[in-house]
């Protein structure tokens, strides 16, 4: 076990892979304020809150604890930027981005990934921290990949790929699930996830055109697996993603239960949608790193400093 000392312990909550934020708000003279946050979570549907810390030691510590509001911006992955201009000391943080008031006031930054406009709820003393619980009274979300952040680097689907070696296939694969059921279409490796070669079109386009091929109207959400499968000679990226109602074009739900998938031949798929099914029973998400037969779960938690 590590020493509880605040270093390692900041190390640890580091290796979580998260989402980067930036929250904003107004100081009472109605400047629009921000900071970048990834200790941003969901806490409650009914009523909608989420919640967000602030360090104690914060410039705008007395003007977001006092503010009638604030939004959440999730950054999209063309964002590092205005994740780096919103974390350093920077005068005018506002001056190199667009943004526009949100519906109930706190300020909305163009190209972002989904924005949540807050009416303050609550303000809780956490340590070092205050938390920032705000009720969702307007919202928005696109279809761009959210910006990731894990052991003090920023993730993107084109980062995640570039760490793959480049003398194989680069497959991109979409985990696509409805209500407890999970999409799969059958191709030339047998039954599985629809999927494709990025080729030279890119991971976003790759998954963008699967996801129109399947007729349905599908939200790409997180990396959920990266691993070699040196079987296939294939690199392997899958993406959880989430479909409204409606019949696809090709391929059936099957039930999400790790008994459900002995039909899919290639078995670090097989693998992979089995602990799919375990982990949406559980409702708890982990992205895999790794190989067709060993890897690493990495834990995905919506929170962190
Ligand atoms: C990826 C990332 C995530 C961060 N998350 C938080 C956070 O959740 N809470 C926080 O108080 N600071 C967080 N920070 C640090 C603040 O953004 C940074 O200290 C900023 O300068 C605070 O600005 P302020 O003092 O003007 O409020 C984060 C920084 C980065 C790069």
């Amino acid at each position: 076990m590590t020493q509880l000392d605040s270093r390692a312990l900041r190390n640890a909550f580091g290796t979580f892979m998260t989402g980067v934020t930036v929250v904003t708000s107004h100081d009472p003279g109605r400047n629009p304020i921000g900071f970048t946050a990834n200790s941003f979570t969901s806490v409650s549907i009914d009523p909608p809150l989420v919640l967000v810390c602030l360090a104690n030691s914060s410039r705008n510590y007395k003007a977001l604890t006092s503010a009638d509001g604030f939004a959440v911006n999730v950054l999209s992955e063309s964002q590092i930027e205005v994740s780096n201009t919103f974390a350093r000391p920077v005068e005018d943080r506002f001056a190199s981005v667009e943004w526009r008031p949100g519906p109930v006031g706190s300020p909305v930054i163009e190209g972002v990934s989904a924005w949540f406009d807050c009416a303050m709820h609550k303000t809780v003393d956490a340590g070092d921290h205050v938390i920032l619980i705000g009720e969702v009274k307007a919202f928005d979300s696109t279809t761009s990949a959210g910006l990731g952040y894990a052991r003090g680097a920023y993730v993107t689907p084109a980062t995640a790929s570039g760490a793959l070696s480049q003398n194989t296939d680069l497959i991109v694969s979409a985990l696509i699930e409805r209500e407890g059921h999970v999409l799969l279409v059958e191709g030339e490796q047998g039954l599985a996830p629809p999927e494709a070669a990025v080729g030279s079109r890119g991971v976003s386009a790759t998954l963008n055109r699967l996801i129109g091929a399947t007729g349905l109207s599908v939200e790409p959400g997180f990396v959920y697996s990266v691993f070699e499968d040196a079987t296939h000679k294939r690199q392997h990226i899958a993406f959880l993603c989430q479909a409204a109602a409606g019949a696809p074009g090709k391929g059936v739900f099957q039930p999400l239960e790790p008994t459900s998938f002995g039909a899919v031949s290639n078995p670090a798929i097989r693998v992979m949608l089995e602990r799919l099914a375990q982990e949406s029973q559980l409702g708890d998400f982990g992205i895999y790193y790794g190989d067709q037969n060993k890897g690493e779960v990495r834990p995905i938690i919506r929170g962190g400093l």
